[in-house]
């Protein structure tokens, strides 16, 4: 059985064994979660991210899949990476319940990470509504059983902690 819990915090700070960052294809370290992530793991981690193949010129990681690395100088031993889609994009709830599944089956499949913290993927320069996102995580987690005790999601926002934890009791 995992526990899902809701949470406002700052996810550069949370102690579970992996956090998840909200990424993009070429794994190259952007703004928002992904640039505070960057900024507190410190320099290693960019060459982590380049050492990871692309699967084709400038993709590390296509939408909707996740790649991990060690957290370095994080409280977390480990990142995982997901890109999760822009809302403007074709299938954009399928890639956005991708990003989130392939996260945490990543995780699963780690057998030292039984903790996770998720951020709202694509919820910020991506554009996602996180009414919708909520909905579309809740999904994720609720349709499917992972080898973890527990899921965090850690929302930066008052707004957006009402509408995950509103999504998550329904
Ligand atoms: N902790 C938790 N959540 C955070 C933090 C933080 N320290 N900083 C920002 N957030 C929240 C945002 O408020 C938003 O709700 O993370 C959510 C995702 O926003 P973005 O970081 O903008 O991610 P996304 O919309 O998926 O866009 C990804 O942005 O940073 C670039 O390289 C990244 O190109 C990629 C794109």
């Amino acid at each position: 059985m995992t526990d899902v819990i809701t949470e406002r915090g700052d996810i550069t700070r949370v102690t579970t064994d992996a956090i998840v960052n909200a990424a993009n294809e070429a794994l190259a370290s952007g703004g928002g979660v992904d640039g505070a992530i960057h900024a507190a793991a410190g320099p290693q981690l960019i060459e982590a991210c380049r050492s990871i193949p692309e699967v084709r010129a400038g993709v590390r990681c296509p939408t909707g899949e996740a790649r991990i690395t060690p957290g370095f100088e994080l409280p977390a031993r480990y990142i995982i990476h997901a890109v999760g889609p822009r809302y403007s994009m074709d299938r954009a709830p399928e890639l956005l319940e991708s990003a989130f599944v392939w996260s945490l089956a990543i995780a699963s499949d780690h057998d030292d990470i039984r903790s996770v913290a998720l951020p709202a993927i694509s919820c910020g320069i991506y554009g996602y509504p996180v009414d919708e996102a909520a909905e579309i995580a809740r999904i994720a987690v609720d349709g499917r059983v992972y080898d973890l005790d527990v899921i965090r999601f850690v929302l930066f926002s008052e707004k957006a902690l009402t509408v995950f934890s509103e999504a998550f009791t329904r």
